[in-house]
C-alpha cells in the first residue's frame, strides 16, 4: 500500500492533491493483489504421495496439536493455497484429511492441526499417539476443496478445530488489504488452538466468542451487520455449518456468497432404504435411509477405505456389479461401473458391490 508522503519539511499535512494521486495508485495496487491471488491456480486433485517426517509437535489448546511435516532434507514441497488439505495415511492405513494451516509461503514444511475425539472413528487418536517427531508419514496432495476466492470483504466464522483453513485465508485476506473480520467460537478459551497467532492481527477485526461465557451462538447474529456483498467463508462443526446455511438463505444479501467445509459427512438427504450384495463375502446388508452406504458397510467390514466421506477424494470408490446407481457427487459420474459409497445409493433397491 502506498502511504501519503511528508512536504518537504517531513510535516504530514496532507495536501488534497496528494491525497487524492495516493488513493488513485492504493486502488490500482489492491487490484493487483485481487488480480494476483486470482490467477494463482488452486492445485489439482493430485494422486501424487509423498513420505515426510513429522518434523515437530506443539500443544496448541487443550486436545489440539499442530504437526509439522517435512521431507528429511527439507527439500521444497508442492505449493498450495489457503483451503488446501493433506490426505495423510495413518499407520493402520486409515486415511484422514486435515486442513493446511500453516504458510503458503513457506515451500520446505506443511502444518496441520488435529483435535483429539475420543468418540471418534479412532483417525484423531492414532494421529495424537502415533505421529511423534521423527515419524514417517505418507500423505497425498496437497489439494483443494475449499478454494479462497478473491473478493473485496470477507467475513470468517471458524468453530474451534474449524480455524484451521480459516487461520491461512484471515492471513491472506489481511496480506491483500481486503475488509476482513473473523468470528471465532468455542468451548473456552482453553479449546481454542492459535489465539496466539491472532494476537498479531489488527485490532476490531477477529472477535473470539466462547460458550462458557456468552451462551451457544445464534448464527443469525454471528452475520449481522455483515456487508451484502461480503463472501462468507465457515467452517466449524456440523450444528454451526447449518445453523449459518439456514441463516444465510434466510437473509437478505446482496451478492454475497457462503463458503463452508464441513468436518463430518453432510446428512443423507431424501434417501430410500436400499441393500447391498457384497460380492466377496456373500452377505447382503441394509442400508437404511438415513445412512450412507459407506456407514452400514464399515459395520461389517472395519477395513473398509474411506476419507473425506463427502464425495470428492475418491478413496471409497467401488466397483458396481448389478443395479442402478442414485449418483449424488459431481465426482461420481455417470457411465462408470463404479461408486462413491459415501455419498451415492441405489437407485432401486439392490445394488451389487465389488467388496
Ligand atoms: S470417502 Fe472421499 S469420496 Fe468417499
Amino acid at each position: 500500500m502506498f502511504d501519503i508522503p511528508p512536504d518537504l519539511h517531513g510535516r504530514r499535512e496532507h495536501d488534497p492533491f496528494l491525497v487524492a494521486v495516493t488513493r488513485f495508485f492504493t486502488g490500482i495496487e489492491r487490484v493487483r493483489s485481487l488480480r494476483r491471488a486470482r490467477v494463482t491456480r488452486a492445485p489439482r486433485p493430485l494422486s501424487r504421495e509423498l513420505i515426510l517426517l513429522v518434523r515437530e509437535v506443539t500443544q496448541e489448546a487443550e486436545d489440539v496439536v499442530s504437526i509439522r511435516l517435512a521431507t528429511w532434507n527439507n527439500a521444497p514441497l508442492p505449493a498450495w493455497q489457503p483451503g488446501c488439505h493433506l490426505d495423510l495415511r495413518l499407520p493402520s492405513g486409515r486415511r484422514r484429511q486435515y486442513s493446511l494451516c500453516g504458510d503458503p509461503a513457506d515451500r520446505t514444511s506443511y502444518r496441520i492441526a488435529v483435535r483429539r475425539l475420543p468418540g471418534g472413528e479412532g483417525g484423531s487418536l492414532e494421529v495424537h499417539e502415533t505421529l511423534t517427531e521423527g515419524r514417517v508419514v505418507r500423505v497425498q496432495g496437497p489439494r483443494n476443496a475449499f478454494p479462497f476466492l478473491p473478493n473485496e470483504r470477507y467475513l470468517f466464522l471458524a468453530g474451534g478445530i474449524g480455524i484451521t483453513p480459516i487461520l491461512p485465508m484471515v492471513k491472506a485476506a489481511q496480506r491483500v488489504g481486503a475488509d476482513w473480520r473473523l468470528i471465532y467460537t468455542g468451548r473456552d478459551l482453553a479449546s481454542l488452538p492459535f489465539l496466539n497467532e491472532l494476537e498479531g492481527l489488527p485490532e476490531g477485526r477477529v472477535t473470539v466468542r466462547t460458550d462458557d461465557e456468552h451462551g451457544v451462538p445464534d448464527c443469525a447474529d454471528l452475520l449481522a451487520g455483515t456487508p451484502g456483498d461480503a463472501a462468507i467463508y465457515c467452517c466449524g462443526p456440523a450444528p454451526m455449518i447449518d445453523g449459518v446455511r439456514a441463516a444465510f438463505r434466510a437473509g437478505e444479501r446482496a451478492s454475497g456468497t457462503l463458503h463452508f467445509e464441513r468436518f463430518a459427512p453432510a446428512p443423507v438427504v431424501g434417501g430410500q432404504p436400499f441393500e447391498v450384495e457384497l460380492a466377496r463375502s456373500g452377505k447382503t446388508i441394509t442400508v437404511p435411509a438415513d445412512r450412507s452406504a459407506l456407514e452400514a458397510i464399515k459395520a461389517e467390514l472395519p477395513d473398509v477405505a474411506y476419507s473425506c466421506q463427502q464425495g470428492f477424494c475418491g478413496t471409497c470408490r467401488v466397483g458396481v456389479l448389478s443395479g442402478d446407481v442414485d449418483r449424488r457427487a459431481s465426482s461420481d459420474r455417470a457411465g462408470e461401473d463404479s461408486m462413491l459409497i459415501c455419498v451415492s445409493r441405489a437407485s432401486g433397491g439392490r445394488i451389487g458391490l465389488d467388496l
